[in-house]
């Protein structure tokens, strides 16, 4: 029985996938191995790796002056990799909206000076600051944002403006393929699979042609972009398996309309969730100010945190899963996926109602 995953990630995938990935398991495509057994370097596995890239290129209209590389190493690593390869012995610049922008822009800082252009941390991240309190520097090697905080629920739906010739740098874990994306907009463009691309262990980067080559002299071949790019995300053994299952999701998305269509069912879905807070009369809040609500975390608290466990104890009766809150902002957070289902939506709204009616 599969029960209603929210986890923030590694998170539900679409049963359907999951159901072709084990009726092939065993003999994939006729070759008697599983996708896992076989050759990175063989054709079977090429037309993988090229059908996936072709296909996330269709699904985010990548333009052919991108490169697309499937790296290991999560989005962690890219804190590091992305200084790394283009800093360039210059300062880049960051804006902090909670968690993970602070935690890279922490990262960047053993790798050269770079700057804090703006934060929201002052009000606890519960917005994206305005064009007029940044900072930007327009020497600056590259301008690094996180469009969607997994932790504590902010997205960002308008970009910040890079001054002229600065590169912007989005680390979209957790947003990615949730709606059209504008790729020419950004120069790189980062995602853990673990949310909505698929298996952890599997890092995608999305990079702009002109910015490779600038790595600093010791940087790791294998964290040298332009060396992946030169060889096909293939220097050495690449995460066959994500990028296998990457490519069944993006099948998936195509098949389901592509990102517009996967958008339209995304608002609906954020929408039921917010709207349940904000008709429980205060029993449940969202810090977050309405214009930066994120459509794919949403962080709630209970006005009563005693209730929580409570609360968490019926969400499991319920099969509903995963919903604790990060423990740096407590009470829940429900993460809402492309792969959660409407159904999974309602069956938490109607968790909340019910209990809220019972226990305010
Ligand atoms: C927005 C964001 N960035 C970075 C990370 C770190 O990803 P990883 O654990 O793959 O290194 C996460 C993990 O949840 C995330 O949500």
């Amino acid at each position: 029985m599969r029960i209603f995953n929210f986890s923030a990630g590694p998170a539900v995938l679409p049963t359907k996938v999951l159901e072709q990935v084990r009726d092939e398991l065993l003999d994939w495509q006729g070759t008697g191995m599983s996708v896992m057994e076989v050759s990175h370097r063989g054709k079977d596995f090429t037309s993988v790796i090229e059908t996936a890239e072709a296909d996330l290129r269709t699904l985010m209209g990548i333009p052919s002056n991108y490169k697309v590389l499937f790296l290991q190493g999560g989005a962690t690593q890219q804190f590091a990799q992305i200084p790394m390869n283009l800093l360039d012995g210059r300062s880049a610049d960051y804006i902090v909206t909670g968690s993970w922008s602070k935690k890279a822009y922490k990262e960047a800082q053993r790798f050269g000076a770079v700057r804090l252009a703006g934060s929201s941390e002052a009000d606890s991240f519960t917005r994206v600051p305005s064009a007029d309190e940044l900072k930007l520097d327009p020497q600056a090697a590259y301008l690094h944002i996180c469009t969607n905080e997994t932790i504590h629920g902010v997205e960002m739906f308008d970009l910040p403006t890079a001054p002229a010739g600065v590169p912007l740098v989005a680390d979209m874990s957790s947003h990615i393929l949730s709606r059209p994306m504008d790729v020419p907009r950004y120069g790189l463009i980062y995602a853990g699979a673990q949310k909505n691309i698929g298996p952890a262990g599997l890092v995608i980067v999305i990079v702009r042609e002109d910015l490779l080559g600038k790595a600093s002299a010791i940087t790791p071949s294998v964290m040298d972009y332009a060396t992946m790019a030169e060889n096909g995300s293939m220097l050495n053994t690449p995460p066959t398996f994500g990028i296998y299952l990457a490519g069944l999701i993006f099948k998936d998305l195509l098949a389901q309309g592509g990102l517009e269509a996967v958008e339209q069912t995304n608002i609906a879905k954020a929408q039921l969730v917010y709207d349940a807070i904000a008709s429980s009369g205060g029993f449940y809040r969202n810090p977050v100010q309405e214009a930066f609500r994120s459509r794919m975390n949403v962080p709630f608290t209970l006005a009563n945190p005693a209730l929580d466990a409570a609360f968490l104890a019926e969400a499991a009766e319920r099969q509903l899963s995963g919903l604790k809150g990060h423990k740096s902002v407590g009470g829940m957070r429900a993460s809402i996926y492309n792969a959660m289902s409407l159904d999974g939506v309602r069956a938490l709204v109607d968790l909340m109602q019910d209990f809220a009616a019972r226990k305010a």
